[in-house]
């Protein structure tokens, strides 16, 4: 270990009355589970710790039914009743060594409250931070002493579950400590409004008495959010945050430093390409404490995680995301296959997955939110049963992720690829404008495929059913991919434009590919509303082409918004000068006009349009598995064949990896559990 260049990520650190036994931190991050699914969440959590975290966090956890964040599924610890489900993480995670820590969450305005019933309450009284048409009432004097007495009942409840760290969180604008500091949402005139001393001082007395109250045996962690990246708008690092930090600045036995809003911290790689991006504000928090520090801010790379330690920019490398896309990152670095690191793409699949109440998921890592359920961690699967042998067609993410794992299972695997380039729709998508990193995805797979001597390549190689009979492999998974369809059927529109064939279409790859000989104006049509046709048009924009985007939805890639992008996405479509023409869908295309009608009103407009990129729907790209499947029905051929991925139903990157990996661990599996397409539940009890 001495020898290993990374040796300095693996001493421990001092938190308070507890060491974690290195300087990996699972900073909180929900997942969709928490307190509904605690097998699951402790399944998870504890697989992070297995792959060498020196501390695995919770997500928020509501401290009582005032605070209710339904329908988002968080952690809860209202009493004495949430102790035993808390208390399967905390042993899952202690088994490997790790700490555990829970972030303690009032969240004030932030609380929807529709679970409970209950009024939400925050320092002023305010719009709750839902759509919903309710507001929060203005805590009382009393109410403020209520809030203090339920932290510090939680502290005690989460020693008693068993955790070794407890956050006091003022963070993300999401918690009623930090709205308390934030001046802009409180304007109190008592002594918890006004100078930043009064604002500070409810944080003070929840540092304080958390620390009474548990900190005999538990680290006190303040999470706080340093600056809000408003400018003068809002709190700034080099002003009030540092005041912040320099009044309590040994408090807290760890500062964990971020950014707020929640849109701001977690910020994709399509608008935020630096890792390590928030390191000026942790490195300024490092500079006014003695105390231990972690920051975030997608840090992936062992080389800048050993310079920010050598530097003093902070003690403990903090990850929420890297942590998702690979549990066991601490562990490869440990044993120096640095090059074996799923690296997180910055996507924030997994956000969505939190942003829709579902389990957890994630683009790189597609046994994430599936360690309960199904069973599979990303380093373990399981043996083969036989010698059989499996051709995969196509690399897009599917057929990648299917070849790796058959591969890994030990089965002997012909991948074929058409294209002379592994990858298919990844290696388009992230050619464009701000989706570089997304080839890791590919990148990361053909490393390891190229390792393994039991998957053999073939590219440039369509096949036919001719080829594949010479070939001799009865076991086949299609990943075949899918095509844009150019006829203008999408999501609102069931029957193709009219006269689209008097101007030039496009789908998306052609447009990116022939942008010097489009006819400007181009049309941008987004029926799909998912991310691709704002990241077209703003592609496009870059090749200084004319740009149009036209949608009958109400926004700008409303998809985008359950992975905190929509609003840049909007901005840089406005800043780059593409017009933008909402609510409206295309019907018709006439001498190089094309005709809208008002999603609403059904009313009529006409804009000018050479040329149409249309982003509207895909079509699977089933030719092979057809033919197959009917040689089979024509009792020609007795292949066992899987159309996977897109090649199945078209969707994200991440449900195509998700897809494949399954195909590969159900390969040979007993075909009554296939059918049954089940995975465990946990049942609600009925005592
Ligand atoms: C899926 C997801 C859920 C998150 N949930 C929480 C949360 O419950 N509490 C919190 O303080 N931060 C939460 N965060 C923010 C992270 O803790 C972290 O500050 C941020 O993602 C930046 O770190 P990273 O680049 O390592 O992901 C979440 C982030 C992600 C990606
Ligand atoms: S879903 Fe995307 S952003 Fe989230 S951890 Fe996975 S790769 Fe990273």
């Amino acid at each position: 270990m001495n020898n290993n260049p990374y040796s300095k990520l693996f001493e421990p650190v001092k938190i308070g009355p507890v060491v974690t036994k290195n300087r990996f931190y699972q900073v909180p991050h929900c997942c969709g589970m928490g307190h509904l699914r605690p097998k699951a969440h402790a399944a998870m959590r504890e697989t992070k710790a297995k792959g060498g975290w020196g501390v695995v966090s919770t997500e928020e956890a509501e401290i009582h039914p005032s605070s209710d964040l339904a329908p988002y599924v968080e952690q809860r610890i209202w009493d004495k009743k949430d102790i035993p489900a808390l208390r399967l993480m905390t042993e899952a995670v202690h088994k490997h060594g790790a700490l555990a820590a829970i972030e303690l969450t009032h969240s004030g305005h932030n609380s929807t409250n529709l679970f409970s019933r209950i009024p939400a309450m925050s320092p002023n009284a305010q719009p709750v931070n839902f759509l919903y048409p309710k507001q929060s009432r203005r805590m009382s004097k009393r109410d403020i002493s209520d809030f203090r007495d339920w932290h510090k009942r939680a502290a005690l409840n989460a020693k008693e579950a068993g955790f070794d760290i407890v956050y006091v969180y003022a963070g993300h604008g999401m918690s009623v400590a930090h709205q308390f500091i934030l001046p802009d949402m409180n304007n109190r005139i008592d002594e918890y409004g006004g100078s930043l001393d009064n604002r500070l001082r409810l944080t003070r007395e929840l540092l304080e008495e958390t620390r009474e109250a548990i900190g005999d045996s538990c680290g006190v962690a303040f999470r706080f959010a340093v600056d809000e990246l408003k400018g003068k708008d809002g709190m700034q690092f080099e002003e009030e945050g540092r005041a912040v930090v320099e009044l309590l600045s040994e408090h807290p036995d760890l500062w964990d430093v971020n950014v707020s809003d929640w849109s701001n911290d977690s910020q994709t790689s399509r608008f935020q390409p630096n890792e390590g991006y928030q390191m000026p504000y942790v490195e300024l928090v490092k500079s006014l404490t003695t105390k231990p520090v972690v920051g975030v801010g997608r840090l992936t790379s062992p080389d800048l995680m050993v310079k920010l330690i050598d530097r003093g920019a902070l003690d403990l490398i903090g990850a929420a995301r890297p942590s998702i896309a690979d549990p066991y990152l601490p562990n490869k670095i440990k044993a120096e296959n640095t090059d074996q690191i799923k690296e997180c793409i910055g996507c924030n699949i997994c956000v969505s997955s939190d942003n829709f109440s579902v389990p957890i998921r994630c683009t790189q890592n597609p046994t994430m939110g599936e360690e309960w359920r199904r069973g599979w961690d990303p380093e373990y699967i399981k043996p083969k049963l036989s010698d059989q042998q499996a051709l995969v067609v196509g690399s897009g993410p599917a057929g990648l992720e299917c070849s790796l794992q058959l591969a890994r299972r030990g089965y002997q695997v012909t991948l074929a690829e058409a294209e002379n380039k592994l990858g298919g729709r990844v290696l388009f998508e992230s050619g464009l404008k701000g989706l570089s990193a997304w080839k890791r995805v590919v990148d990361n797979r053909v490393h390891e495929i190229l390792q393994k001597n039991n998957i053999e390549v073939y590219k440039e190689s369509r096949l036919t059913e001719d080829l594949i009979s010479e070939l001799g492999i009865k076991n086949i998974f299609l990943a075949t991919g899918s095509s844009w369809r150019k006829d203008g059927v999408g999501r609102s529109r069931r029957s193709p434009i009219q006269g689209l064939e008097s101007i030039k279409v496009y789908s998306p790859e052609e447009a990116v590919q022939n942008h010097k000989d489009i006819k400007a104006p181009i049309v941008v049509y987004d029926d799909e509303q998912g991310y691709l046709a704002g990241v077209i048009a703003d592609h496009l924009k870059t090749k200084n082409v004319e740009v149009v985007f036209i949608t009958p939805a109400s926004v700008v890639s409303p998809w985008t918004d359950s992975t905190l992008e929509q609003k840049r996405v909007q901005e840089s479509l406005i800043n780059s000068g593409v017009k933008i023409i909402c609510n409206q869908s295309i019907y018709k295309i006439e001498n190089a006009t094309a005709l809208l009608e008002c999603t609403y009103t059904g009313s009529i407009t006409k804009v000018p349009c050479k040329s149409i990129v249309m982003v509207t729907e895909r079509i699977s790209n089933s030719t092979l598995y057809d033919n197959l499947m009917q040689s089979n029905l024509e009792g020609k051929t007795q292949y066992n064949i899987q159309a996977i991925g897109d090649a199945e139903a078209p969707g994200l990157i991440a449900d195509a990896v998700y897809l494949g990996h399954l195909a590969a661990q159900n390969f040979e599996a007993d075909e009554a559990d296939i059918q049954k397409g089940m995975f465990m539940r946990e049942m609600p009890s009925l005592k």
